[in-house]
């Protein structure tokens, strides 16, 4: 393992201002989202969609630091014959690549789930690093259920194939983003989040530790401490700030060089809100930034609905929320530029 070389990759993807482009969704997830538009999901589509995307030159230069691919991504061309990888090379952001296999029922644990794509694993990265990417992702979910849930069959088994993963990516020369997601549906209150993602939290770095994950060259993706969307009791930009960065100051050790989050289900603004707040309470031990699917994607998705004469509209959007999360990067992001680009 050359660590130095992980390391510079990982300080790149956090690095001051920039974040990460999830744009990982899987062809039943993207369809999902397409359908909602009223847009068919091709190949072709998902093409002319992501392609927009890469070749928002100003966005992708100032604000993204690397773009999470799925499979078909990274093999695919755009429009003019040029690898979709080169394109995001071009802003001089990182390719990478989603290597999970997606979620199957745990057995014995209704209701719970665990990530599968551990098999075969190491040659799949020897072939992506060969098509480009600098680092990969694997994403546990983990539900917070009214009876009781997560179980620790579920937390212990998660946290062990991310461990898993994270090993083989390091070894590989690729460096793994390692992404716990207590998931925000149902209703509990933000101090149960706060108190399973802990948890999480614990076990996951347990784990890295014994399968001997080296901190330095990893990127930790989380989801931040929020109210479940079902909750009646909402929690204010401050208090979801304050509450995620005290469980990350004791779960994170600073041996890691950036915390980039998932959004989860938020809406765009809050995301933004949340992070930036995070970024205005000083000094903290790692670089806090995003990897934001659904809060950089849901407004260009809007604006393009797969219309090739919307796409300078659609860049337009993808690039105002790159540049709002950029500023929450930083901690300099004011609700007012919300409102002046509206
Ligand atoms: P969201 O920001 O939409 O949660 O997606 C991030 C991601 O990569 C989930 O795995």
């Amino acid at each position: 393992m050359n660590l130095a070389e992980l390391n510079k990759v990982a300080a790149a993807m956090v690095a001051p201002g920039r974040g990460i482009l999830a744009a990982d969704e899987s062809t039943g997830t993207i369809k999902k989202r397409f359908d909602s538009l009223g847009v068919e999901s091709t190949v072709d589509t998902r093409r002319d969609y992501r392609e927009m995307l890469f070749r928002s030159a100003d966005a992708m230069s100032k604000y993204i630091s690397g773009v999470i691919l799925y499979d078909e991504t990274i093999r695919q061309n755009a429009k003019d014959g040029t690898p979709l990888v080169k394109l995001i090379e071009k802003t001089g952001a990182l390719p990478g690549i989603k290597v999970d296999k997606g979620t199957k029922a745990l057995p014995f644990c209704p209701g719970e789930v665990i990530t599968e794509g551990l098999d075969g694993l190491r040659e799949r990265l020897a072939e992506y690093r060969g098509l480009g990417a600098k680092f990969a992702k694997w994403r546990a979910v983990i539900d917070v259920g009214e009876h009781g849930l997560p179980s620790y069959s579920c937390v212990a088994a998660n946290a062990h194939a991310l461990a898993r993963y994270a090993a083989l990516c390091q070894d590989e020369g690729i460096v793994p983003i390692v992404e716990p997601e207590v998931l925000m549906d149902g209703s509990h209150d933000i101090d149960r989040c706060v108190e399973v993602t802990q948890w999480v939290l614990k076990e996951t770095f347990q784990a890295l530790f014994f399968n001997r994950v080296a901190l330095e060259g990893m990127v930790l993706k989380p989801n931040m401490a929020v109210p479940g969307k079902k909750s009646a009791k909402r929690a204010s930009v401050a208090e979801v700030a304050e509450k995620t960065l005290k469980v990350l100051k004791a779960c994170v050790p600073a041996a890691v060089p950036g915390i980039a989050f998932l959004s989860g289900g938020q809406s765009d603004e809050e995301a933004t809100a949340h992070l930036d707040a995070m970024n205005r309470m000083g000094a903290l031990p790692w670089h806090v930034t995003f990897s934001y699917g659904r809060a950089l994607q849901a407004a260009p998705q809007k604006a393009w609905s797969g219309k090739s004469a919307n796409v300078a509209a659609a860049q337009r959007a993808f690039g105002h929320r790159a540049m709002m999360n950029g500023l929450a990067a930083l901690g300099q992001w004011k609700a007012d530029l919300e409102r002046k680009a509206a």
